[in-house]
């Protein structure tokens, strides 16, 4: 508890951390035009159409799941981190679920590859529960 205290209250004093960067995008941007498309893709993984082009089907659910992880990895930069305790922590475990998943893409299994989504969906839902309603609710616009 006391720890969770020192840590409102740093972030009190940093003022709003989730703010936008001038030159950079928002957490916002980041999930709706990066995070949200790169994990529906990835989430829907199915076998590719009869006479499509197989290769470039999986070469491009292997991309989302290494956007996944580009996703996890700005989420931990200066100006989006929230603090630096669980928010880069759940960032890096975005980061390294995905990764898992790009390997699991390499495979060709769907079930396997469905496996690796579900832990890649674990670290959305569980930053979720914890900083969703925080961030959002603590915004001006
Ligand atoms: C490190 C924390 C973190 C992780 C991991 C994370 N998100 Fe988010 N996400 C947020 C925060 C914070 C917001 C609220 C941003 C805002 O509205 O300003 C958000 C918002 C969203 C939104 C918009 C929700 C709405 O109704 O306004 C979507 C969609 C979304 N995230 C998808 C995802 C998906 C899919 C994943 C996993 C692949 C994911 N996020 C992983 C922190 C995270």
């Amino acid at each position: 508890m006391h720890r969770i205290a020192v840590i409102a209250f740093l972030m009190a004093m940093a003022g709003p951390a989730w703010a936008q960067d001038a030159h950079g995008a928002s957490v916002r941007q980041i999930m709706l035009g990066l995070t949200a498309p790169a994990s529906d893709a990835l989430f829907g993984v199915s076998e590719p159409e009869a006479g499509s082009d197989a290769d470039l089907y999986w070469e491009t659910i292997e991309a989302d799941a290494m956007m996944l992880a580009e996703a996890g990895r700005m989420l931990q930069q200066p100006g989006l981190a929230v603090d630096q305790g669980e928010w880069v922590a759940q960032a890096k475990a975005l980061v390294e679920t995905s990764l898992a998943a790009a390997a699991a893409v390499k495979g060709r299994n769907v079930d396997i590859i469905f496996e690796a989504g579900d832990k890649v969906y674990g670290t959305c839902e569980s930053c979720h529960g914890k900083y969703l309603e925080q961030v959002q609710g603590k915004k001006t616009n």
